[in-house]
């Protein structure tokens, strides 16, 4: 439990939780595979990343979270912990493979409960159930006849949003589509740094095109099934400037930006792929059917941006395909978290004002936004002021925006603990909350102090 008289740090001048209006909607973010562990248990299917760190071992030192955080056992003690924070919306996902272990046909009713279960326990504490879809766990019997790169996935994908959709709509009222599908099909499909771990150019195409069918039809079912939720779906974006004041620096900078901050959210809003910024791309038309072009749309209710840091680019020659690449933040001599990005806070500014300019964006919320840092115990506590600092200057600049017109209407921290942070293990710590992955123990962080002291105020 949170100690009430725990000294937090102070809050920076202006930084003021009426500021940002009392429809304003605060929270943390978490997803299934990173937090709940269990991943056997109860007739849960395996996914993509239950293969990629169990059987093929692709994770630094064979990591896996099988048990991480062990949420799915403790779910009930950390929302008491969450409501001690006075933390009023949890954005979660549900695990498609622990609902539908082979992804299509027999459904496992213990998964179902699960969820009803864990929405329940949110809502009889005052928190507001916020759901993402998914959140790259593809069950692995699905990945086996192509995952993504099958057209097949649009058919799984619905029948899977439908039956979430009828089970858990009378009480969730917040859906995600998607999380970050540049994220899972770049590092997935392209890069093969993430499950399924593939690398072709092809298969990223194919995903490509078919996450954006999903995207846009897990939108239309949901809505059609529940028409008062609000309906949106998350995009990964990074401010992108040229790294030097030449013009190949410049446009390689438009070609990664189209690649990593347009190509998935641009169709969504009817605008179609970014083909005139990346000509190779319209090889993507070779997975078209007749009416994919808008099927590809969906008029979301509102758009989860999530934000992290900004990049630099340069022209390369030998890189494939986009004849750019990024300039690493640890080379330009930046303050950094320990995932080597660099601390920029005026990038959540910049995209704010990049996504409100696009009439099709009705709201926007930031689904993400948060920072690793070294984070130690010590006397049974973890001061991190780093990451203090770092929320308080991006949410300076959320605010700013917000103060210029931008339509920005909630903020979510990542994430609520530490948890299984993909490729990279164990290691980054992104949590409000730290967690001793050996004992399970919990210990608010500084910085739980200060979000939980903050969203207290008024
Ligand atoms: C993802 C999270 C991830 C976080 C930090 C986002 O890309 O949605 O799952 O842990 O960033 O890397």
């Amino acid at each position: 439990m949170i100690e009430q008289d725990h000294p937090a740090p102070q809050y920076q001048d202006g930084l003021h939780k009426k500021a940002f209006g009392k429809e304003f909607k605060w929270g943390v973010s978490t997803a299934a595979y990173q937090i709940e562990g269990a991943h056997e248990a109860d007739g849960k299917g395996p996914s993509i990343w239950d293969d990629f760190t169990n059987t093929k071992k692709k994770v630094l030192q064979g990591l896996h979270a099988n048990h991480t955080c062990d949420f799915y056992n403790r779910f009930p003690d950390d929302l008491d912990l969450m409501r001690s924070m006075h933390i009023p919306n949890f954005r979660f996902s549900l695990s498609w493979p622990r609902i539908l272990p082979g992804g299509t046909g027999s459904v496992n009713q213990k998964g179902l409960d699960y969820y009803d279960r864990l929405i329940d326990n949110c809502l009889s504490r005052g928190i507001e159930p916020w759901v993402t879809l998914y959140h790259w766990d593809l069950p692995a019997a699905l990945e086996r006849q192509g995952g993504w790169t099958n057209r097949d996935v649009v058919q799984w994908f619905s029948e899977y949003v439908q039956l979430c959709a009828s089970r858990y709509g009378d009480r969730v009222n917040h859906w995600m589509v998607l999380n970050e599908p540049m994220a899972f099909v770049g590092a997935g499909y392209f890069l093969g740094i993430h499950a399924p771990g593939r690398r072709n150019i092809n298969a990223f195409l194919a995903a490509t095109h078919h996450a954006t069918l999903c995207q846009a039809e897990g939108g239309r079912i949901l809505k059609q099934l529940l028409p008062q939720a609000e309906i949106g779906t998350t995009f990964s974006c990074s401010h992108i400037e040229p790294y030097r004041n030449l013009e190949r620096d410049q446009k390689a900078a438009r070609r990664v930006d189209a690649l990593l901050n347009r190509l998935f959210l641009e169709p969504s809003l009817g605008l179609g792929y970014p083909f005139k910024d990346i000509p190779y791309l319209n090889r993507i038309e070779k997975f078209f059917e007749p009416g994919d072009e808008n099927r590809m749309a969906f008029d979301f209710d509102f758009i989860g941006l999530q934000n992290y840091t900004r990049e630099l680019v340069k022209y390369s020659f030998f890189t494939p395909f986009l004849q750019a690449k990024l300039v690493p933040a640890a080379r330009r001599g930046v303050p950094l978290t320990v995932m080597g990005w660099e601390v920029y806070p005026e990038a959540i500014y910049h995209m704010l004002h990049r996504f409100n300019a696009y009439t099709g964006i009705k709201k926007i919320i930031i689904t993400e936004n948060g920072a690793a840092f070294p984070d130690t115990v010590k006397d049974g506590q973890v001061n991190d002021p780093d990451r203090v600092e770092y929320l308080q200057r991006y949410l300076r600049q959320v605010l700013r925006a917000r103060q210029e017109g931008v339509k920005v209407e909630g903020y979510f921290v990542w994430s609520f603990s530490d948890n299984f942070e993909w490729a990279e293990g164990y290691h980054p710590r992104f949590g409000l909350v730290y967690v001793d992955f050996e004992t399970q123990e919990r210990i608010v962080k500084s910085s739980g102090h200060w979000f939980s002291q903050f969203l207290a105020q008024g």
